[in-house]
């Protein structure tokens, strides 16, 4: 899609404004299914979380994929969406046993990441087939929030915990049918997801009724022009000849799974926003945007660097600006960046701003969440209004007149 759409699409649904192209998440699609085409059984679950608006769930189903969820309410997303329950993973972190009961109860693969309530669940529910999240303690991922596989972190069972891991399944006769891993977002480097591969491998021995093994997602995108992204070819390769060695080992061909989420949605991804007001300070030229954090975290949140076209003047002279949202506190979308020369009224463009964009989107200071719109064959197509001030009410309950005198 190119800028001249993205700035139709501007003036014809306002700003600020999500846009994704569908051609590009079902690009990444096929590029990462023709990376892996040599493991018989390939299973792609998309990691909702990153992007969860329904018509791009109902896309991604249409493609063959599944759906990786963490909570009971994305699984309600990708039941109303279409899925079926079987082609739905659950992975939380930190619910109660309660809320994996419920999920249990709609027919979806639960993957249980602690010991307390795999025993729990395990006791009550023997012949449930179960995956188990390995935390490999491997540093993986791009920033310390995303970083999820090293020794401190939070999520899945430590592969120290193996013997008390079998112990646990032994006592309980769990049926134990994958293991997953997810190490982080970002992972620069394929050796790394490798060696993380190994340590799943060597887990994977212990269990004798497997019918797959999970690999996560951490897949690293582009982000700006030369930037380093994760080399899926290669790893497709190098993973795939592994894989199939394990299977034969193992003597039963298992199913190859990923849950990638920005790999998938990032690059499809643009936001955006209109320039309020162009401020010239004694050191910097700020363009304030008429949107801010609670449209879009990640480089507050992360340090991300989205890329930032000037779509209403894209072959201006370049000038360096700090582009600033309207937020009342530190609120930089981009510091100093070279940008062609902007004016008050320009509609600016962010790149990859498909994946934990609008799924991390706020009411912070009481403004609306912007629209999304999905760009296909040739045509903007509204996936989500605009908020109105209904919106802000809705579930608000005020006091009675009569007490607050
Ligand atoms: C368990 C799990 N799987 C998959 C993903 C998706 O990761 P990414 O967006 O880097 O592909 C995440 C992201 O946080 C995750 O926690």
């Amino acid at each position: 899609m190119q800028s001249k759409d993205l700035l139709h699409l501007a003036e014809q649904f306002g700003s600020p404004l999500y846009v994704y192209d569908a051609d590009k998440i079902k690009s990444q699609y096929n590029r990462l299914t023709k990376a892996f085409s040599k493991v018989e059984k390939l299973r792609i679950n998309y990691a909702m979380k990153a992007l969860s608006n329904v018509a791009i769930l109902q896309l991604l189903k249409e493609m063959g994929s599944g759906l990786d969820t963490v909570s009971i309410q994305e699984v309600q997303l990708g039941l109303h969406a279409g899925y079926d329950p079987e082609k739905i993973f659950y992975t939380p972190n930190g619910v109660s046993l309660e809320e994996i009961e419920e999920v249990n109860a709609m027919g979806v693969q639960i993957n249980i990441d602690n010991l307390s309530i795999l025993e729990q669940f395990g006791a009550k529910h023997p012949n449930v087939p179960v995956c188990i999240r390995i935390n490999p303690h491997v540093m993986a991922g791009g920033n310390t929030n995303i970083s999820v596989g090293h020794i401190d972190s939070k999520f899945g069972i430590s592969i120290h915990q193996l013997p008390h891991l079998v112990r646990i399944v032994e006592n309980t006769k769990m049926n134990i049918v994958g293991i997953h891993m997810h190490t982080g977002s970002d992972i620069l480097d394929i050796e790394v997801f490798l060696y993380a591969a190994e340590i799943l491998f060597d887990a994977a021995k212990n269990f004798k009724n497997l019918e797959f093994l999970d690999f996560g997602s951490g897949f690293k995108v582009p982000y700006k022009k030369d930037d380093i992204e994760t080399d899926i070819e290669e790893l497709g390769k190098k993973l795939s000849k592994r894989f199939n060695a394990f299977c034969t080992e193992y003597g039963k061909e298992l199913t190859l799974i990923f849950e990638p989420g920005k790999f998938l949605v990032s690059e499809a991804g643009s936001f955006l926003v209109k320039v309020n007001v162009i401020k010239q300070t004694t050191s910097t030229v700020f363009a304030g945007v008429d949107s801010g954090f609670n449209h879009l975290i990640r480089p507050m949140l992360y340090g991300s660097q989205h890329h930032i076209d000037n779509i209403s003047n894209p072959k201006g002279k370049e000038r360096f600006y700090s582009i600033v949202g309207y937020i009342c506190e530190t609120d930089t979308f981009a510091n100093n960046r070279r940008i062609p020369e902007i004016k008050e009224g320009d509609i600016l463009s962010f790149r990859n701003a498909g994946a934990y964009c609008y799924s991390m989107a706020s009411n912070y200071n009481s403004r609306y969440k912007p629209a999304e719109v999905l760009w296909m064959n040739g045509q903007g197509h509204l996936i989500r209004a605009h908020e109105t001030f209904e919106d802000l009410l809705k579930n608000q309950i005020p006091l009675p007149v009569a007490t607050t005198v």
